[in-house]
């Protein structure tokens, strides 16, 4: 498939022994990084371009992995700016032997597209289609905007 065209990006794997924490469960840093490369691939497809993280809003782990199970990460574009996108991603996962999958944790990431020299670069504007993709991307809007309050806030740790 050629870049540019998709803005969804499912990948489901084994959670493996190297990502075991110290309680026998997945590591938190494993599944945050495992969000970023599946929130990467649905960015960069989108836009057909190289492109970085900016922020990442609201992850809370609901309930621990086991290793062992299932991982579904399941990243879907819901919204574009001039030079970023926002990306929803969910993460699910489940016992193999039964498959019945369960909302394990979720999180908004902002993505910019650069050019060679890193300086952020316009991105294919993304219209959402459904009621649904409508609500997504209204409520990504305000998760933006509601996100710089926040980062603004957060500057007091910065210098802590
Ligand atoms: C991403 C980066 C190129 C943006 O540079 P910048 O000088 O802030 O660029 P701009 O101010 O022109 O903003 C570019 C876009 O990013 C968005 N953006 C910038 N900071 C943001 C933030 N903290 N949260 C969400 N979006 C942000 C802007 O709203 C703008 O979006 P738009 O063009 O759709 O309106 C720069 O901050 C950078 O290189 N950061 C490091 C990225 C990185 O190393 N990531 C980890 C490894 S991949």
């Amino acid at each position: 498939m050629m870049a540019g065209h998709d803005h969804e990006f499912t990948m489901r794997f084994l959670a493996g022994a190297a990502d075991r924490n110290i309680y026998g469960n997945v590591h938190g840093g494993s599944m945050m990084k495992w969000m970023d490369e599946a929130a990467y691939a649905c960015a960069a497809g989108w836009c057909g371009l190289p492109c970085v993280t900016v922020s990442v809003s609201g992850i809370v782990f609901h309930k621990p992995v086991t290793v062992g199970h299932i991982v579904e990460l399941r990243a879907r574009l819901v919204r574009t700016g001039r030079t970023s996108m926002a990306v929803a991603v969910n993460v699910l996962s489940a016992d193999p032997r039964h498959g019945r999958y369960e909302q394990t944790t979720s999180c908004m990431m902002v993505f910019v597209a650069i050019d060679e020299e890193g300086r952020p670069t316009p991105v294919p504007k993304w219209t959402a289609q459904t009621p649904e993709e409508q609500a997504l991307q209204a409520q990504a809007t305000r998760l933006v905007e509601l996100g710089e309050q926040i980062q603004a806030e957060l500057r007091a740790f910065e210098a802590a």
